[in-house]
């Protein structure tokens, strides 16, 4: 499959997105730096789109927000009564059942659980805020390369909702169950550094040098042969699900491809 997406001009910039693809990294960039790149459903579908239509060849992909800062969140029209004729708002979307809104929050999860396809290693690249639904999309990310004065919040909580966009998972992966409890019970912020300190960020560094953290990290992340290293994140990615008996089966199968692979039979 190519590696350009499929998405036209405008349809990108209906969804709030920009997509760039050189080489074989494609950078995925929120672009509504007006309201601080906060989050719809169309830009949720853009997304899910391009991660599902990138060739095979793509081994980075780098999300990021524009205008200074990641992402403030879900865009908070979507919870005004009086925008209910907004797509996608919460108020208008009561008069369903119950199925139907769980339906629903799943076609919005969609690219939040793309970003761990493992074809790809996913990148955020985060400055200014990463709120709500931003700090999820960050930690959907396998990597993430922050800067020392940004600023993190699990911010549904304090709204009286709960983080539902797949961020539940890797945050306790990170940073353990006690911390992330901590972290999202209090809806505090999390600043850049003390992601460094607490395993949430990979890289910290001032924002001005977050580009060339990217360059180094995308150059070492692509030095080695792409399906070993495919593989290699399937592995790590499902190991804490498995047992040590079905990890060692999972381990030796997958070599097995890769000797095939090596071989060419
Ligand atoms: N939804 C919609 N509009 C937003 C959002 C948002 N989440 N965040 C910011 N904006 C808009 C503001 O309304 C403002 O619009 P205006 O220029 O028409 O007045 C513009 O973006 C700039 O916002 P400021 O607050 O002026 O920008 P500042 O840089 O001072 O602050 C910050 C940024 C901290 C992100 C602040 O805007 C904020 O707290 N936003 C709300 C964050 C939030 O509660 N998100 C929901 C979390 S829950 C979830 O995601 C499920």
């Amino acid at each position: 499959m190519s590696t350009i997406a499929t998405m036209t001009a405008d349809e990108l910039a209906h969804a709030g997105l920009r997509l760039s693809v050189d080489g074989v990294v494609a950078t995925i960039t929120l672009d509504r730096p007006a309201v601080r790149n906060a989050q719809v459903p169309r830009l949720w579908a853009g997304m899910a789109r391009i991660l599902r239509e990138l060739g095979d060849d793509v081994r980075v992909v780098v999300v990021r927000g524009a205008g200074g800062t990641f992402s403030a969140g879900l865009d908070l029209s979507l919870l005004d009564p009086a925008q209910a004729e907004e797509e996608g708002n919460f108020i208008a979307t009561l008069a369903s059942s119950d199925q139907e809104i769980i339906d629903q929050i799943a076609i919005y999860q969609e690219p939040f659980a793309l970003l761990s396809d493992p074809r790809f290693i996913t990148v955020a690249v985060v400055e200014g805020h990463a709120i709500g639904a931003g700090f999820q999309l960050a930690l959907c990310c396998d990597l993430r390369i922050v800067a020392d004065d940004a600023r993190f919040c699990m911010k549904e909580p304090a709204l009286g909702l709960v983080p539902d966009l797949v961020g539940t998972k890797p945050l306790v992966a990170a940073v353990g169950y006690a911390r992330a409890l901590e972290i999202c019970a209090s809806a505090r912020v999390v600043s850049g550094a003390e992601a460094g300190e607490i395993g949430l960020a990979q890289v910290v560094a001032p924002a001005a040098e977050l580009d060339g953290a990217l360059a180094a990290m995308v150059e070492a992340l692509t030095a080695h042969p792409h399906g070993a290293v495919s593989a290699t994140k399937a592995l790590l990615q499902d190991a804490p699900a498995r047992s040590l008996d079905d990890q060692r089966l999972a381990e030796r199968t997958a070599q097995v491809k890769r000797f095939r692979a090596l071989a060419g039979r």
